[in-house]
């Protein structure tokens, strides 16, 4: 590639989600008309509908005076909501590029063309339209409260994923050009699952695109309608991000050893409770125990085999999970006995030890005997 030669950039798909924006369709496609075809000559705009409204009726009609070709993909079942309303965008496409943006315009249609002519110079998979580099802004970000969620969500984002975000600085942005052969989309823990908004987010921490760039984007004012943004919109976001965290083994156990910890507290306060009614310190022990097995049970019920679960009957799963953290217990003493007489280990050390190898155990026996998929 030489630096300064034009490259022309390749085909390109505009994917658009939408949900009940038939107040934005003429002046998005309008400005678009005006941005597209000059520089990119191979253009098309797929419009991924899941709308209650006449939004599918007005795209098709705008659509035929169009210098592209626009095409509108309507979902009966609106499956993963604007996430999955893009992938489904993703795989109709076949051109080399696919560009990613909302339908009520605030992301400027004249930013179009250079997020792929910065992708096709700078030879990048992703180039992300970034609220947070230098030139950027979020002047549409309506409100102190929605800049302080975007910010807080943006810094829990960039800390959980700190490789797979590593040059993005705006991994909340819904606007972004991607390579469709960067978008691997395979089985198993890289295969995408969007849920919800944070599509990018998805993109980047399953496909893994290689080379990522970005450009700066000032958001816009949303020019007619309502965002659909709601509590129910973030709740599902976190369920996102814990989604896409415990999707390797790793993650798994780490998040379990997380929740595990927790659980010292309903724990104590049980042992505390019962010892202070009288009961004596060690059968109290045993049943205090068994509030902490409670807990960690309900936590990773909601929050890491939430998909998991179908398998066996809730009673079924308890069960094992209580056998499982309680053998747990019992196996713990003669491990230390064994470590520190046989393998002549300080008592501290062979505790630590006892407490790795019975971690491991009760993680993997949750996940092979209670909740194999
Ligand atoms: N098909 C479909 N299905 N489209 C949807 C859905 C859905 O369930 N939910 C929202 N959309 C569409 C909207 O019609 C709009 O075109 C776009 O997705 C963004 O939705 P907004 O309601 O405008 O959301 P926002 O402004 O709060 O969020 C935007 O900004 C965020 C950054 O602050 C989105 O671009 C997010 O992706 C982005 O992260
Ligand atoms: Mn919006």
């Amino acid at each position: 590639m030489h630096a300064g030669a034009p490259i022309t950039p390749g085909s390109v798909t505009v994917v658009i989600p939408a949900l009940n924006e038939s107040g934005n369709i003429c002046e998005l496609l309008s400005r678009l008309a005006d941005s597209l075809p000059e520089r990119l000559p191979d253009c098309e705009v797929v419009f991924v509908d899941d709308s209650t409204d006449d939004t599918p009726a007005v795209a098709e009609m705008v659509g035929r005076d169009c210098p592209f070709p626009v095409t509108v993909i309507h979902r009966d079942t609106p499956a993963g909501g604007l996430g999955g309303a893009v992938v489904e965008g993703l795989r109709t496409a076949d051109t080399e590029w696919v560009v990613v943006m909302d339908a009520d315009l605030q992301h400027p249609p004249s930013l179009v063309p250079e997020l792929v002519e910065t992708g096709t110079h700078k030879g990048a998979d992703l180039v992300v339209a970034s609220r947070y580099t230098g030139g950027g802004s979020r002047a549409g970000l309506a409100g102190a409260y929605r800049v302080a969620v975007s910010r807080g969500a943006t810094w829990l984002t960039k800390g959980l994923f700190p490789r797979a975000l590593r040059g993005i600085s705006d991994p909340m942005s819904g606007f972004f050009a991607i390579r469709r052969d960067a978008v691997r989309n395979h089985r198993g823990s890289g295969a995408l699952r969007p849920l919800g908004h944070k599509i990018l987010l998805e993109l980047a921490v399953r496909s893994r695109p290689r080379a990522v760039t970005e450009v700066p984007l000032v958001f816009q004012n949303r020019y007619a309608g309502e965002s659909k943004s709601t509590v129910r919109e973030g709740m599902r976001f976190l369920a996102h991000l814990v989604r896409l965290r415990t999707a390797s083994p790793v993650g798994r156990a780490l998040v379990f050893g997380l929740i595990g910890l927790t659980g010292f507290v309903p724990n104590l306060a049980a042992l505390a409770v019962l010892t202070s009614a009288g009961m004596h310190y060690v059968p109290a022990e045993i049943v205090a125990n068994q509030f902490g097995v409670l807990w960690n049970f309900l936590l990773i019920e909601l929050l890491l085999f939430r998909e998991r679960r179908r398998h066996r009957h809730w009673a079924d799963r308890l069960g094992r999970f209580g056998l499982l953290t309680n053998a747990d217990l019992l196996l713990r003493i003669p491990l230390i006995t064994l470590f520190v007489g046989r393998l002549g280990m300080g008592v501290f050390t062979a505790t630590a030890f006892a407490l790795v190898v019975t971690f491991v155990l009760r993680f993997a026996g949750t996940e092979l005997l209670v909740y194999l998929p």
